[in-house]
């Protein structure tokens, strides 16, 4: 079959729907996975700068928190209503304010750390990168499968 040139846009057009509506179902969990394992490696960046020998450089650390004020204020739009994974638990959507608030006080302690790195505390600096690290924990340890 020849087609003209708008038929060929046409024939693009539809086979790009099509791939669309068939990925709609799976690329919520895609999304998370690529935000989550980006707070994962922005809380391991910190904790390897707050650890160990102590000099950390701030604005790595700061730059750090940007990461995760930005992606933990995205987790909402990546959990909506039907987007059941395999490493989720239910209580994400019947439970719908403590996950609000597990994120929330996340965000709380991403800025207790900042408030330490600007007042160039360094135990509270330490300190407050171990409290990030169990916020994280925290809202695994209620809505994610266990085995995640
Ligand atoms: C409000 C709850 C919540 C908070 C806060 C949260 N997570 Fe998650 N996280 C989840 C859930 C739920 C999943 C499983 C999602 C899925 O795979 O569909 C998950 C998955 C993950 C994964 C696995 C990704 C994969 O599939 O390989 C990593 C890594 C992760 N989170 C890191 C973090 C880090 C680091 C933080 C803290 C900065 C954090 N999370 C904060 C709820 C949360």
């Amino acid at each position: 079959m020849k087609l003209t040139v708008s038929g060929k846009f046409f024939a693009v057009v539809l086979v790009t729907a099509f791939a669309t509506t068939a990925q709609a179902a799976v690329d919520y969990s895609k999304e998370r996975t690529a935000r989550m394992k980006s707070m994962d490696s922005a809380v391991n960046e910190i904790l390897n700068q707050t650890g160990g020998l102590f000099r950390y450089e701030e604005k790595t650390v700061l730059k750090k928190l940007d990461v995760l004020r930005t992606e933990l204020s995205r987790i909402p739009e990546t959990f909506p209503a039907g987007s059941e994974s395999d490493a989720t638990k239910a209580n994400i959507w019947t439970d719908a304010s403590g996950f609000a608030d597990a994120i929330q006080s996340s965000l709380d302690q991403v800025e207790r750390l900042a408030k330490a790195v600007a007042d160039k505390d360094k135990k509270q600096v330490r300190q407050e990168a171990k409290g990030l690290q169990k916020q994280c924990r925290a809202c695994h340890g209620t809505y994610r499968e266990d085995e995640y």
